[in-house]
Parts: C-alpha cells; structure tokens; sequence
C-alpha cells in the first residue's frame, strides 16, 4: 500500500509533522515520494518551500478543470515531490457537495495517473476537518494513519474518528486499514503512558509500535522549512519516524 492519508479530525496533533516526515523518510531509501497538501493552511508546502500562486496550482485545479495531478507538482529541496496548498484550495468545500462523484474525485485521479505504485507512494496531509478535502483522501488512501498527540483530547478526535470510518466503510464497502500513532510522547509524564494504555485497550494491533517522542528538533525545524532528516539527522525525532517507516514497512502497511 502506498497512498498514505495521515488525518485526525483535532488540530495540532502532528498529522503535517508525520506526513513531512514519512515521506522524508521514504525518500532516504531511494523511493520517489509525492506528498500532497490537501490542508488550506498549506503548511506542508510551507515547510518544504513550495508555493501555489493561485487555486489552479492545487487540487482545486483538480476539480474545477480536472488538471492532470503531474501538472502540479512542484520539485523541493527536500526531494519529497509536493502538490502544494493555498487558501483558495477550501472553497472545495464549499463549491462541490459531499456526492460520492465528488468524495471519489482524487482516489480516480490517482488511478488514472498510476500514483502509489510500489515506486512512487503519495503521503496525503489532510486539514482538521471532515469535510470534502479530507474525504478525498479518505477515499483515496490505501492506508490511514491517525495521530494521536498523547493527550485525552487527542483521543476522543481518535475514537471519534472510528464511528466516522464505520459509516464510511458502508459507502465504501470495504474496511479502510489503519494506525494509530502515538506523537509528542513525553514517557517522562504519567498522562503520556494513561493514553497509550486507553488507546491499545480501544485500538489494539492497529497502534504502532513505534512512538514519536516529544523531541525540540521536531518542533524547531518547520521554521527552517527543513524535514528533520535535513534539520537534525541524528536526533531522536530522525529516529523515531526512520523506525515508523520500518516498522510500517516490515508489516506490509506500505509496501
Ligand atoms: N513530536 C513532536 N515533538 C515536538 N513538537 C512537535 C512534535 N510533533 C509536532 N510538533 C509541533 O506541534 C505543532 C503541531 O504539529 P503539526 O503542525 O504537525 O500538527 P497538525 O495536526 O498538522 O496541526 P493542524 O491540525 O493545524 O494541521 C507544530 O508546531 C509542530 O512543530
Ligand atoms: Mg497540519
């Protein structure tokens, strides 16, 4: 499985820190690897300094003109191969309705263009919504991986996030696989190990064994638009997404 959508319906839990830095990570063994920005705050695109100079650069451009996905690519100093993000990109949902032609939009796309091949997998950063954009990468993916910044709040976004998906595995007609992952985990706070024990006891297999350690140089390198293979490549933040990709990897969740 390649498609990769990373989604959580709470803010800030680290869905844009785990995108850039899986598809980094992919990156450092030699694949192609495309990350799409489909969050209008277009904070993927930011970091790895890219821009879209209107809508049509963006998966807006996807809708509105069916725009072939290889158009709107741009190339990053990272080597991660971005469809960037602009403000424009949300009036997606307010233009298009939630019909299943609209919801099914980018998963066509992809397939048409032969995206997430073994050669070229796609990471999709989504917005903290449920709304068209992040449907579309729903639908689209062939894995799902939910972070959870070890908080209860971030939880709840979790379990809430597990009704939506029954309702939408009825429409899809298939069971979309999924992990979570714990992020921001400081073992040093009790908190940290209450949530990881709530969330195996709720999610079981599908929690990762890797978890990503609260870690500075995750937070500081967003600001130097550098992923943290670039920013610092042996700190503990290097580590703990190279062992995600192993580990996502070793149990066949991305071939
Ligand atoms: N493991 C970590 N250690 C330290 N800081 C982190 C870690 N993961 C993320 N952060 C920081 O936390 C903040 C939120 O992370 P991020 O932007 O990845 O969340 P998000 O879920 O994409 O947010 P949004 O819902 O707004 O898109 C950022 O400032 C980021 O640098
Ligand atoms: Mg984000």
């Amino acid at each position: 499985m390649t498609i990769i959508t990373v989604f959580n319906q709470k803010g800030g839990v680290g869905k844009t820190t785990t995108a850039l830095n899986l598809a980094a990570a992919l990156v450092r063994t030699g694949r192609v690897a495309y990350g799409f920005d489909l969050d209008p705050q277009a904070h993927l695109s930011s970091i790895t300094g890219v821009t879209a100079q209107t809508g049509q650069d963006t998966l807006l451009g996807l809708f509105q003109h069916n725009r072939p996905l290889r158009e709107m690519v741009q190339e990053t100093a990272s080597q991660i191969k971005i469809i960037p993000a602009h403000t424009e990109l949300s009036k997606v949902d307010a233009l298009f309705g939630k019909g299943f032609n609209v919801v099914n939009r980018l998963n066509i796309a992809l397939q048409t263009e032969s995206f997430g091949k073994k050669d070229t997998p796609v990471v999709i950063d989504c917005n903290p919504i449920i709304g068209v954009l992040s449907l579309n990468a729903i639908f689209a993916c062939q894995g799902l991986i939910v972070p959870i910044s070890a908080d209860h709040l971030s939880t709840k976004g979790a379990l809430q996030i597990e009704k939506a998906l029954d309702a939408l595995e009825k429409v899809l007609k298939r069971r979309i696989p999924r992990r979570y992952l714990l992020t921001r985990f400081d073992g040093r706070r009790r908190m940290a190990w209450d949530v990881l024990q709530l969330v195996e006891e709720h999610f079981g297999d599908e929690v990762c064994k890797t978890k990503i350690s609260e870690n500075v140089s995750l937070a500081e390198s967003p600001a130097l638009n550098m992923t943290i293979f670039e920013h610092a490549p042996s700190s503990r933040g290097a580590h703990d997404y190279d062992e995600l990709l192993q580990e996502l990897l070793s149990d066949g969740f991305i071939e």
